[in-house]
């Protein structure tokens, strides 16, 4: 089976954002995803709420469950006892922790499993418990697994900001292509199931799907939401010019 598609919605919420307006949607955007096929959706709640707001997930978690009972929804973030409260509250099917300080710009490494791991147990235990899956972000590092799998961790998510990065060195897109595909098969050998997230776009996904065919999700926001905006525009601009009463 192909990677699922779990679509971040954080790049539409912080569009959202720039005005005290509902639109662009979070949920309409989402809704438009799910009909359109994505198995899941994912948001990224930050404790300022700078991107997703935490009125976002209630009604994130109703549109799936009340219109696309089949998908899955991921929220992923910095393990603080506030964030752990809220995936409790709103009860995502996934839960992707990431190792970023809640200020920082965008997640932009995994996790130290060896230096961290004492914190990682009982908050992977914790959430195991109250019946979510974990998956923790990771660095494309194959010495990292054996202390990953210690965790408790159902699955990791590959790190892939600097393979897409390279997006006009195919020599260094290449060599990081190799670094993530070894770190995938080491997990997977090590019984954990892989996800891949960060800088993904249609350009830079076949190479790797077909590197790690055990690939089980991708969570896509920034290049997902550039394409919708380039490929929207045309029609969009056409429905503003007929809202101005020129002719089709
Ligand atoms: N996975 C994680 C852990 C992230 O923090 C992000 C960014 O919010 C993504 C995936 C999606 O990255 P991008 O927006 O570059 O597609």
């Amino acid at each position: 089976m192909p990677a699922k598609l779990s679509v971040n919605l954080n790049a539409v919420a912080m569009l959202r954002n720039r005005r005290d307006l509902p639109w662009p949607s979070v949920t309409g955007l989402g809704r438009i995803a799910l009909a359109a096929g994505a198995h899941g959706l994912t948001v990224h709640p930050r404790p300022d709420e700078r991107h997703t707001r935490f009125s976002d997930l209630a009604e994130i978690r109703a549109l799936i469950d009340d219109e696309f009972p089949q998908a899955e929804f991921n929220v992923e973030g910095y393990p603080t006892e506030e964030f752990l409260r809220l995936v409790e509250k709103h009860q995502p099917d996934q839960v992707t922790l990431v190792p970023d300080d809640p200020a920082q710009a965008t997640s932009d490494h995994g996790w130290d499993f060896i230096g961290q791991a004492s914190f990682l147990k009982p908050i992977v235990a914790r959430l195991k418990k109250g019946g979510f899956r974990v998956s923790l972000f990771a660095d494309p590092d194959p010495a990292q697994v054996p202390a990953a799998r210690d965790t408790g961790t159902d699955r990791i998510e590959l790190y892939t900001g600097p393979y897409g990065s390279y997006h006009s060195d195919s020599e260094k897109a290449r060599k990081e292509l190799e670094k993530l595909g070894e770190t995938a098969d080491a997990a997977l050998a090590a019984g954990l199931a892989v996800n891949a997230g960060h800088d993904l776009v249609v350009a830079n996904l076949p190479a790797l799907v077909k590197r790690i065919p055990g690939l089980t999700e991708v969570s896509i926001g920034h290049g997902l939401t550039a394409d919708a905006l380039e490929y929207g525009m045309s029609a969009t601009t056409r429905r503003f010019l007929a809202a101005c009463g020129w002719p089709a």
